[in-house]
């Protein structure tokens, strides 16, 4: 069965997220196996990681591992492709290798959908560049609906994206994750920290932490601050104090009954305050958890392991 990609969230519906999540709920309670006898015995999946990451990669791992894969990676340093190798040329080495999946990481956007096209393995974007990182998306909704009781429970609910919405491949996946759980998303950021594109997304855009609330936010979904991505010579705010000061999550924002999320890892004392990150108002460990489950059932649709259209 030809394997399907997880490239994006652009086109996610409601029907998709529920597919994902009652697969990870059932991942997480045994029902899709063990390491002996799990959905993905006899599969391979490649980890090819050429940035840096802790809780991504090491929770497709676990997941692989848990539900029986092999499980093969590789990272640009001690592979060839530190001796100059393409990343098209990588995969169509991997693809030599019968990977049935290959979960890929790139500092560059459009790297995950150009590797795509050049094997036959399901292709999961694990994050490129600027560009998507679906499966944050889909562990950041699983573990809302943990949260709150269910999916159905995130419709009409008020989400603000706060900070550096610019250089967020993490922002440009959950947004519409988000909408397609019929939550209603505003964007909390300076202007300097918003892409030209952000325009045609058709969000309110809010100038504070504080008048998020007032706008009636249910959840702070903070993003750090990327200042390796700031590479033009221009650090885009003022002073990282003066940007704690308005776009910074501190304790009184959690007052009444507000939930935070955060995908990590958190610039503490910037984007969040060192005193809330583990917070009983915190998701933040929950959407850490939550990880393995949903990598686990999308490794599973991705390599045909368990059949259902998604067009994530
Ligand atoms: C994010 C990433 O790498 O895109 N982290 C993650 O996957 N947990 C967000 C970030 O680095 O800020």
């Amino acid at each position: 069965m030809r394997a399907r990609d997880f490239i994006g969230t652009q086109d996610v519906t409601r029907e998709d997220l529920r597919t994902v999540l009652d697969l990870a709920q059932d991942f997480a309670k045994g029902r899709l196996g063990g390491p002996t006898d799990g959905a993905l015995s006899g599969k391979t999946v490649c980890l090819a990681f050429f940035e840096a990451s802790t809780r991504t990669a090491v929770s497709f791992e676990l997941a692989a591992r848990r539900a029986g894969a092999h499980v093969i990676s590789i990272s640009e340093k001690g592979s060839a492709i530190q001796k100059g190798e393409s990343l098209v040329d990588t995969v169509v080495t991997l693809d030599a290798l019968e990977a049935d999946a290959i979960v890929i990481r790139h500092p560059a956007a459009g790297a995950a959908r150009l590797a795509a096209r050049h094997t036959g393995a399901a292709l999961v974007n694990a994050g490129d560049g600027r560009g998507q990182h679906p499966t944050q998306a889909l562990l950041d909704v699983y573990a809302l609906s943990e949260a709150l009781g269910g999916l159905d429970e995130l419709d009409g609910r008020r989400v603000a994206v706060v900070g550096d919405v610019l250089h967020s491949r993490v922002a440009r996946s959950v947004i519409p994750t988000f909408q397609a759980a019929g939550m209603e998303v505003a964007l909390v950021a300076p202007r300097t920290l918003l892409p030209l594109e952000a325009h045609a997304w058709n969000l309110p855009v809010i100038s504070s932490v504080d008048d998020a609330l007032d706008w009636g936010a249910d959840v702070l979904y903070a993003l750090r601050l990327q200042k390796e991505r700031m590479t033009e010579g221009s650090p885009r705010v003022p002073s990282v104090a003066e940007y704690a000061r308005y776009y910074g999550v501190a304790r009184r924002h959690l007052a009444t009954g507000t939930l935070l999320m955060h995908p990590g890892p958190v610039n503490r004392g910037v984007e969040v305050s060192g005193d809330v990150v583990f917070d009983h108002s915190s998701l933040i460990p929950t959407q850490v958890a939550s990880g393995v489950a949903v990598r686990g059932a999308v490794l599973a649709l991705a390599t045909g392991a368990v059949g259902m259209e998604i067009a994530a």
